[in-house]
């Protein structure tokens, strides 16, 4: 029996390689990650989720108690292995493009997805919670000012960005997968 819609036939014929999501907290990557995945009948691996299931413990509870370098360390270790697998979704945290080991090896192995939001629209989606240590050391809306403000450079070396504002998933996934066929069409294996 034919399990693939038209819509993931296409992307199951075009992708060879894993897809990276990389952006600023609150930018979407879970979210559009795995509504994403599930409509592309594909893997989601959400990387904080990951690293939480395998320690035992929250993330903000890693960064108390071990340390962010240590968490740092289970990102690049993840990176690893994930960079490995065929082709699937995976929602980085915020911080991982960051690390030039990451980042060298997703843009090496992978395709990588810059979720791009507007400042406000990150400040009001992070504000509800109370899970991203980061944020939690000071005012958040000048912390997060200042991850933006040092992180762009590196978010805009994905190979595919796509804006993420307040349109419905289904709007944002349709954009993600044109400008990925779009990149990969342009792209030598
Ligand atoms: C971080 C982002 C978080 C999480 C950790 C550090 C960052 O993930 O990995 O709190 O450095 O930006 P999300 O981007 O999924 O919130």
């Amino acid at each position: 029996m034919e399990t693939h819609n038209l819509n993931s036939d296409t992307i199951h014929q075009t992708l060879t390689k894993p897809i990276f999501l990389v952006g600023l907290m609150g930018c979407g990557k879970s979210a559009i990650g795995s509504r994403t995945a599930k409509l592309w009948e594909l893997q989601f691996y959400d990387m904080d989720k990951v690293i939480e299931q395998e320690e035992g413990l929250t993330v903000t509870q890693i960064f108390e108690e071990k340390g962010e370098a240590y968490f740092r360390q289970k990102e690049l270790e993840l990176t690893e292995r994930l960079i490995k697998l065929p082709p699937c979704i995976i929602a980085t945290g915020g911080g991982a493009f960051m690390n030039e080991n990451i980042r060298s090896l997703i843009q090496k192995n992978a395709i990588s997805v810059w979720l791009k939001a507007d400042y406000e629209v990150l400040l009001e989606r992070v504000s509800r919670k109370k899970t991203r240590p980061l944020l939690e050391q000071g005012n958040k809306a000048e912390i997060l000012r200042s991850l933006m403000e040092q992180r762009t450079p590196y978010y805009e070396q994905a190979h595919v960005t796509v804006m993420s504002d307040n349109r419905p998933h289904k709007a944002m996934i349709k954009q993600l997968k044109k400008n990925i066929l779009q990149f990969t069409s342009g792209t030598k294996e």
